[in-house]
């Protein structure tokens, strides 16, 4: 454990006090979900392809005060959005795409944008997974739940930390013991089958798996998963390598969902058209079509096969996934200059193979490689919007900060001026796994 300052007794405090008005129940009664938000430093856009990827948590993140209602009715009030959403957890829930041809949604909002018509999406997710995995749900929660400011849509995986958020608390209303690995799977239901975007199990593996100190390795085939833990060089706190780096979040000022851009599936099945191609090439077309079914040799052997799309794709994930490995060795000894390396060398391939960057994020990942004290640095999560992170050495991070938010505004003056001064560039430490408390 790391000496965590999020959540603060006064952040826990207004949520338990706001639950406490809305149940007309004691604010002791309250529990918080605590749920982080990710970053992957190694191993971006690889985990639907099953490839390995690192993660950690930051210690930022979503919070959910709840109490279990008397009844099946669930009451949410949201932080940031309008409106509150009624609905009683006998409902069967629909994926979405069927739901909302069937006109299903309710939150109650003065106001009728999509985006706060929409909020309310992850809880209902959260009831489909668990009543599709057969928990007979009792009880309902009244809560209200809230995200860091600014930090919503930034690529740093609010919505894996808000479908978590809503797991935890259901399951704990109704005195439900369910593993982190089944919670990895139930996330996954929200993304890929309530919500149909069609990303990998990164974002909740790290939100649920992580630990103070570790870098979180999930192979995303075979569900296995490592905390590999830093060195404390001579045991001395001071030489600690978890104090020896601070981790820069950088914001573009875009913002826009992964389920409403079209780019994160379509790449998704750009791989899969590339591995089908691979598999027919080597004789294993019986194979699912995902990258990690084809041996490194065959892609070596067959990538002639593949158009110059497809081709990058592929590039991206067969160097990436070495990216990993060779990461995984560099953090375990403690070697962040290394460590550092990688990770622009990862965000670099993801400008030129996985081309999912835009302009923006490109000149802020180049900004972040001249900052000084700088380890290494990349977009964070699908990287069609939001922010970069970068590891930097933290007896330089706020000079790395001020000179990032003075060459981004140079550079992006209309976008700059959408984010507050003191938003732009947020310095954070790791933090710990999603919990209940
Ligand atoms: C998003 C997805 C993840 C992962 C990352 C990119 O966060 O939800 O599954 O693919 O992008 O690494």
């Amino acid at each position: 454990m790391g000496a965590m300052c999020w959540p603060s007794e006064s952040e826990l405090n207004v949520i338990r006090t706001k639950v406490a008005e809305m149940s007309g129940r004691d604010s002791k009664e309250v529990k918080v979900v605590e749920s982080p938000y990710r970053i992957c430093p190694l191993g971006a856009h690889i985990d639907h392809q099953g490839g390995v990827v690192s993660a950690m948590t930051i210690d930022k993140g979503i919070l959910l005060g709840f109490v279990p209602s008397d009844d099946s009715q669930v009451l949410i009030q949201s932080g940031q959005f309008n409106g509150e959403l009624r609905f009683s957890i006998d409902e069967p829930q629909l994926p979405r795409s069927a739901a909302e041809s069937n006109n299903s949604g309710e939150v109650k909002s003065s106001s009728s944008s999509h985006e706060e018509f929409s909020w309310g999406n992850y809880i209902r997710g959260a009831l489909y997974a668990l009543q599709k995995r057969g928990n007979h749900l009792k009880k309902g929660i009244i809560g209200f739940i809230s995200g860091a400011e600014g930090l919503d849509s930034s690529g740093l995986s609010s919505s894996a930390a808000v479908g978590v958020a809503y797991l935890l608390a259901f399951e704990s209303a109704n005195n439900l013991v369910i593993s982190p690995s089944e919670n990895i799977e139930y996330d996954r239901l929200i993304e890929n089958e309530y919500l149909g975007l069609k990303n990998g199990i990164l974002d909740q593996s790290a939100i649920l798996l992580s630990s103070y100190g570790c870098l979180t390795c999930m192979n995303c085939k075979t569900k296995e998963y490592m905390l590999i833990r830093s060195p404390e060089l001579n045991g001395n706190h001071t030489n600690d390598v978890m104090k020896k780096f601070k981790i820069l979040l950088a914001f573009s000022g875009l913002k826009q969902a992964l389920t409403t851009n079209p780019g994160y599936n379509q790449r998704v099945a750009e791989c899969r058209e590339a591995a089908n191609i691979l598999l027919h090439a080597s004789g294993s077309k019986e194979l699912e079509p995902l990258l990690s079914n084809v041996e490194p040799e065959a892609y070596e052997k067959h990538k002639d096969k593949l158009d110059p799309n497809l081709a990058k794709r592929s590039e991206h994930y067969f160097s990436e996934n070495k990216r990993v490995i060779e990461g995984l060795e560099a953090w375990e000894s403690g070697n962040l200059e290394k460590f550092g390396k990688l990770i622009s060398a990862s965000g670099l391939s993801s400008i030129q193979n996985y081309e999912s960057g835009c302009e923006p994020l490109i000149q802020l990942y180049e900004i972040l490689l001249k900052a000084p004290g700088m380890y290494g640095a990349r977009f964070s999560g699908a990287g069609f919007r939001g922010c970069c992170i970068a590891f930097v050495d933290a007896d330089k991070a706020l000079d790395a900060a001020s000179f990032v938010r003075n060459e981004y505004r140079k550079i992006q003056p209309e976008l700059a001026s959408q984010i507050s001064d003191d938003g732009a560039v947020l310095i954070c430490d790791a933090g710990d796994c999603a919990r209940v408390i």
